[in-house]
Parts: structure tokens; sequence; C-alpha cells
């Protein structure tokens, strides 16, 4: 432990052994990590000025603390809010403080539990359109399929999209462009002069502007209609601010949409890929999984009711995350000096919360780098406080209900239709925004 007057440090390594490292971090970080949680316990610190230190942990009370019961002194960090709303707009995710909780309390009840249930018939549509033609008996990376699929279902079941096919799947690749430049940005400060006279910055910033404006379109052309979609959009062009009685501007409405369809699609489909993956690689896990599909879509069910019902398919997506989690790290910032367990933090510290880390810390789980579904059948199992797919206090994902209703539907419409099978034996992560895999290869074939 590192003391520095009234200040107590985990222990720390220097920004000189950070920068040695500098390359395989900016590749894939995980490593990095691992090493030093080994090595210098569930909380370490990388010094990075005479008085300033970075905090990266996997400790259950710390992340606790951090999110929910010490919320209130912290803060996203600049990563998350300047440099993600550059490119992406100033919404739910990337805004704070004031102008964050009114939006949260405006948008809210758009995710209402029962308001979410609505979008189901939609939601099961547009899902059973995009698995119907797979290709089959040939290895496919089963992320470019699921993370179409993903696009797909925020399109239409949250804005009812009604632009061409080919407009959408710009859309969906000029967003993604802009995530991984802005990702590039983040984690190589150093080289971005280099950046900006190479004409990479103002390249992305248009890319950006073009998806705004794609955004701006449907917006527009929704309200010239005179339908009533009950979705996502309608909500957000009904609702009023309490205080004022207006309606969110067309900037705001922009930035929101914009958001939503980063934050909705791209967890979702790696979410499924991990899953599929999994599944692939454990053939009597998908046997039950099948079999549990087609007892519940063999009984006359409301879709509400027939999803409360899919507990096995729950537990698998569950364990995937555990293993796998899409978000697979946050951050925060304190805003006041604070004392978290042994330690003793200057105001201004940057914290990171290893989600993938917390989730395979082998002080909460047993065997953490095996796929055991069977852990999340009986809720006193595992260490609800060590695990947080979705993030944790007033910050939670917003979209989680959703999210868990298109992923039970995704993965019991394919494992009704397909079987899956695998010849990868290792998964490469290529940690993002979001967790990624590199490739994923499974080959579908037909029951
Ligand atoms: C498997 C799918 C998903 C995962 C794993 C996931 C995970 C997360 C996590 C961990 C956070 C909190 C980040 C933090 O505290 O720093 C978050 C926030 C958020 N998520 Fe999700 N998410 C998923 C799907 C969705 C969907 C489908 C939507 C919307 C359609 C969505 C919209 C959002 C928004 C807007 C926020 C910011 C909330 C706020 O700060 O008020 N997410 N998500």
């Amino acid at each position: 432990m590192h003391t520095q007057k009234k200040y107590r440090y985990p222990k720390s390594i220097s920004v000189l052994g950070f920068l040695w490292n500098a390359n395989s971090i900016r590749r894939n970080p995980i490593p990095f990590h691992q090493k030093y949680f080994k090595k210098l316990g569930d909380t370490f610190a990388v010094r990075v000025g005479i008085r300033r230190y970075i905090l990266l942990t996997r400790d259950k009370d710390i992340a606790q603390h951090i999110l929910q019961k010490g919320h209130k002194n912290y803060e996203k960090s600049k990563i998350q809010t300047t440099y993600l709303s550059k490119y992406l707009g100033n919404g739910l995710l990337t805004s704070k403080g004031d102008y964050w909780l009114r939006q949260r309390r405006l948008i809210q009840p758009a995710f209402h539990k029962q308001k979410i249930a609505q979008l189901l018939d939609s939601m099961l549509q547009t899902i059973a359109a995009e698995i119907k033609e797979m290709p089959l008996k040939q290895p496919l990376d089963i992320h470019t399929y699921m993370n179409r699929l993903a696009f797909k279902v925020v399109a239409t079941s949250l804005f009812d999209v009604s632009i061409s096919d080919s407009e959408l799947l710009h859309l969906q690749a000029i967003i993604e462009r802009v995530q991984d430049f802005l990702v590039k940005e983040v984690r190589l400060p150093h080289k971005n002069w280099w950046f900006k006279i190479t004409g990479q910055v103002s390249k992305h910033l248009t890319l950006a502007q073009e998806s705004r404006d794609i955004i701006q379109a449907i917006i527009e052309a929704r309200k010239q209609s005179t339908k009533h979609h009950h979705d996502l959009l309608d909500m957000l062009l009904a609702t009023r601010y309490e205080d004022t009685g207006e309606a969110m501007d067309m900037e705001q409405l922009i930035d929101e949409i914009t958001i939503l369809f980063v934050a909705g699609h791209e967890t979702t489909a790696n979410a499924l890929s991990f899953a599929l993956f999994l599944l692939a690689k454990h053939p009597e896990i998908q046997q039950r999984l099948y079999e549990e599909a087609k007892e519940i879509t063999s009984k006359p069910l409301e879709p509400v009711q027939q999803i409360k019902e899919f507990v096995y398919t729950k537990a698998i997506i569950e364990e995937s995350m555990r293993m796998y989690p899409p978000a697979w790290i946050t951050d925060r910032e304190c805003l006041e000096d604070d004392t978290i367990k042994d330690f003793h933090i200057r105001k201004g510290t940057f914290i990171g919360i290893s989600f993938y880390e917390l989730h395979r810390n082998p002080e909460y789980w047993k065997n953490p780098d095996q796929f055991n579904p069977e852990r999340f059948l009986l809720k006193d199992q595992y260490p609800t406080n060590a695990y947080y797919p979705f993030g944790a206090g007033p910050r939670m994902c917003i979209g989680m209900g959703f999210a868990m209703y298109e992923m039970v539907l995704a993965v019991s419409q394919l494992i009704l239709k397909y079987s899956f099978k695998t010849t990868q034996d290792e998964v490469q992560l290529n940690p993002l925004v979001t967790l990624k895999p590199t490739e994923l290869l499974v080959t579908l074939t037909e029951r």
C-alpha cells in the first residue's frame, strides 16, 4: 500500500511500467489487468504523477460503493462524457449531472416493462426474418449476423424505422467506424496531433454528422406522419419536461436516438454471439436449451408469460454475460476525497471497475473460467453483488428489460431452428468500448 500524507492508495505500478506495456495494452488491456490483479491484489493503482493515481478494481465492495452506496461522490469520467460525446452527442450514456438526471427522468417511462412488452411482437418478427435465411453447413462469423440482427431490432422495434435496408446498414457502418476511431483516440492520446493533421478527426466528425442527418430524416418523416406507431420514437416526441412542459428539441432528440442505437445494438450483439459460441462448445447444454424452447413454445401462452418461463435460457444468457460482459469496464472520478475500505483517495482520482475481472474473481466465483449456467438457476447460489452486466445504481442500463427480452427471444428462436457446432478452441477478445470477439466461427445445421 502507498501512503502519501493523509492519502492511502493500493499497491501501484509506475507510469513507466504502464508505458512499457502501452502497445499491448492498446491492442488488448485485459491480460495486463489480469497480470497486475494477480500480482498486486483486487485493486491496484497506476501512478501517473507525483500526486496522481489511476485505480483499477475487481473488488465487489469497492464496485458497490462507487456505483451504488457512495454514487453521489462519483461521476463518469471525461472518457465516457467529453470524448464519447464529441462523436456520439450528448445523450443519456454520455451526459452527467443535472442535465443527465432530467433526461433520464424524461426517458425512463418509455423503458417501463409494460411498454417494452408491447414491442415483443415486432421484436419477434424482426428476429424471425433475420434468422430465416442464415447460411448453413459452413463456418460463419456469428458476430456479423448477430450485429445486424441487434441493429435491426433496435431500428424496427424502438423506432419502427421505415428506411431501406441499405440505409440502415450504412447507418450501422458509420456508427461502428466512429466508435472504433474514438477508442483509438482514447488509447493513443500521444498520437492525437497526428490524427488531427492527417484529417482523421475531421473525417470521423463528418461521418458522425452523416449519421445525425440520417436520424434527423427519420424524425422529420415521423413528425409528418399521421400514423400512430406506439414505439419509443412516438414517446420521445410526445413526452414533456415536468418543469417547463416543453418537448425535447431536435438536437436533443438526435443525441438520445444516436445513443440508443449505439448503446442498444452492439452490447446485445456481443452477448448473443458469445452465448451462441458457448452453446456450440457445449452440446449437452444446447440440448437442454432446445428442450426448454420446444416445451414452452408448444403451450398457448401470451408472449410476456412465455418469456417468464424461459428460465434455463435466461441462465445461459446470464452466464455468458458473466464470462463475457459486453460492457466489460466502466469508470468514475471521485468528486471529493473518499475512504473506500483500506484506501483513502484524493478528489479527482480516476477509478476503473473491470466487470470482466469482477465476474471472474476467484474470491467470489467457483471455477470462474467454466461455463456453467446452473449457477444462475438458484438465486442464492451466485454472489449478486459481484455480478453487474448492466451496471448498478442510478446509471444502471436503461435498456436492461429490452435487452433481456430480445436475447431470450433470439436465443430461443435460433435454437428451435438450428443446432450449432464449432471447431474453434479459443475466444480472441477485442475489448473496445464494448467487449467484442474478433471472430467466432460457428456452423449452423437446420433441425
Ligand atoms: C446485453 C445488452 C446490454 C448490456 C450488457 C448493457 C450494459 C450497460 C451498462 C453496464 C451500462 C452502465 C454503464 C455505466 O455505469 O457506466 C449501460 C448503460 C446504458 N445502456 Fe445498456 N446494455 C445493454 C443493452 C442496452 C439496450 C438494448 C439499450 C437501449 C435500447 C441500452 C441503453 C443504455 C443507456 C441509454 C445507458 C446509459 C444510462 C444512463 O447513464 O442513464 N443498453 N448499459
